[in-house]
């Protein structure tokens, strides 16, 4: 009856933000006094004008930098995919790339086994060996985000993932990150994702508006189009 402790601490995992600054060169603040955290799993969608600072948060958020001020308290595994799966892909088939970000210290069949696992989840199941070289730009953009699943992360964060693909590229890996970060499942993903696209807020759990250096309160993907149309 009820829920363990143990699992509760297991459950709550944790993001958060306060009063974060971030300067890469002295005088302009990326990052002003910017709190934050995210209500829990789900996709949160962020957006922003150029230069407001939303990939210099990812970067302190996944620890590439660390802030000059303030205080983050992450309990995440974080992953990045970005825009341009080319700057991901390093082994010549899907399979041999995706064992990069299997965890370390399991046994053959544990890793095959997720190598399956997530190309099932992205939708490129059976493609094991295929070779990258002949996927199209909406697959590869798949497979960088299997890589992310394979790296057992449980905190996704995509900045701009879709900005190179086409329209139906675009749907399918808003639907497939939806679909993992969907709160009724067993172990859902929490998605935090960069975007240009109005139209992708309609994806969302809720959303934010960057805005030079700060990030503004939570609101429903509808309203931030309302805020932004
Ligand atoms: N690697 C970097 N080196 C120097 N300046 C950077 C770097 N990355 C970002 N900046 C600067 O930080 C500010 C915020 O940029 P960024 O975080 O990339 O914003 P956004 O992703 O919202 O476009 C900008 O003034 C940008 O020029
Ligand atoms: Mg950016």
């Amino acid at each position: 009856m009820g829920v363990k402790p143990n699992e509760i601490l297991r459950e709550a995992q944790i993001l958060f933000l306060e009063d974060v600054s971030y300067s890469w060169k002295a005088g302009i603040k990326a990052l002003d006094h910017c709190s934050f955290s995210i209500p829990g799993p789900g996709l949160w969608m962020l957006v922003g004008a150029n230069g407001s600072g939303k990939s210099t948060l990812f970067r302190l958020i996944s620890g590439i930098i660390r802030p000059q001020s303030g205080q983050i308290n992450c309990s995440f595994k974080s992953a990045l995919v970005l825009q341009n799966p080319d700057h991901h892909l390093l082994l010549p088939s899907c399979g041999s790339d995706l064992m990069l970000s299997v965890p370390s210290g399991l046994s053959a069949f544990q890793r095959n086994k997720i190598i399956n696992f997530v190309l099932n989840q992205v939708g490129l199941q059976n493609m094991a060996d295929r070779p990258i070289h002949t996927l199209s730009g909406g697959q590869k953009q798949r497979l960088s985000l299997a890589g992310a699943l394979a790296s057992n992360a449980n905190l996704l964060l995509l900045d701009e993932p879709t900005a190179l693909l086409d329209p139906l590229s675009q749907r399918s890996i808003l639907e497939i990150v939806r679909k993992i970060s969907r709160k009724s499942n067993d172990q859902p993903i929490t998605a935090l994702w960069i975007t240009h696209r109005l139209e992708e807020l309609t994806y969302c759990d809720g959303a934010v508006i960057m805005d030079k250096g700060r990030i503004g309160q939570w609101l429903s993907g509808e309203q931030v189009i309302r805020k932004l149309k």
